[in-house]
């Protein structure tokens, strides 16, 4: 089975509050629904929030380790990431994706160690009943600090392992980890190898850059790759184009 991010920046414009990026919400969706039609593949798909749910958090000072106890504030944040999950959901139910909503607030959280804990079984049972279960980035409750944001990333990590995924997709707004040349870096293996070429997020992104992704996806078992949108087709057909993380 196949774990799959979209990114926030992907399928939102980053830099303009709550706005989608439709054409590529719409490209997005045309590839997984062809790749599906091929064949039954076992596929979960996470986004992340962009425009949505970013600004949001870093407005009620929520990141992946500051917590907010202040329901509005979850409410607001868990919100914007649910109206953008329905925007999601919308285009691929269009194109007869079989898509259906996993919030992770309702079902994840984090202990007093911050350690992430994601339910799968009800994730198993939508795949095995040809669903395809779409999560996102969110908030979740945090043992001892409220509520912290969980990222599409972290979601992804940890259904990988779950579910022991045979493969892990991050499709990003670029075509791979890009080298000091910005030539795509085939195969990473070691962190600190590519440390020095990886720089943080320039828009506000609370959940960390490239370098994060690249770390979360060195601990996984399943082989990952990073890709931009225009190789998302060719990842679906079981290639592996971009950045390999093994
Ligand atoms: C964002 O999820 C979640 C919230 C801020 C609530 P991600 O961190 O996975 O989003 P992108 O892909 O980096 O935009």
């Amino acid at each position: 089975m196949i774990v799959l991010k979209l990114g926030g920046s992907v399928i939102t414009e980053k830099d303009r509050a709550e706005t989608l990026d439709g054409e590529a919400i719409e490209q997005a969706s045309d590839t997984i629904s062809a790749a599906l039609t091929g064949g039954p593949e076992d596929l979960v798909v996470v986004h992340g929030g962009g425009s949505f749910g970013h600004p949001n958090a870093s407005e009620h000072g929520v990141s992946t380790t500051e917590g907010t106890r202040d329901a509005t504030a979850v409410m607001d944040i868990h919100g914007a990431m649910k109206t953008l999950n329905e925007f999601v959901l919308s285009r691929l139910l269009e194109r007869d994706v079989q898509a259906v909503p996993v919030h992770p607030f309702s079902a994840a959280y984090r202990d007093g160690a911050g350690t992430l804990s994601v339910p799968t079984g009800q994730i198993e049972a939508m795949l095995a009943e040809g669903f395809v279960p779409v999560l996102h980035g969110d908030v979740i409750a945090h043992a001892g600090v409220g509520a912290t944001v969980v990222s599409g990333d972290e979601l992804v990590a940890e259904l990988a392992r779950r579910l022991s995924a045979d493969r892990v997709g991050l499709c990003s707004t670029v075509p791979g980890v890009l080298d000091e040349d910005d030539d795509v870096i085939d195969r990473i293996d070691d962190f600190e190898a590519v440390a020095t070429v990886l720089g943080a997020s320039d828009a506000t992104d609370v959940t960390g850059g490239m370098a994060g992704k690249v770390r979360t996806l060195l601990d996984l078992e399943a082989e990952a790759a990073i890709f931009g949108l225009d190789a998302l087709e060719s990842f679906l057909d079981g290639s592996n184009p971009g950045t390999t993380i093994d």
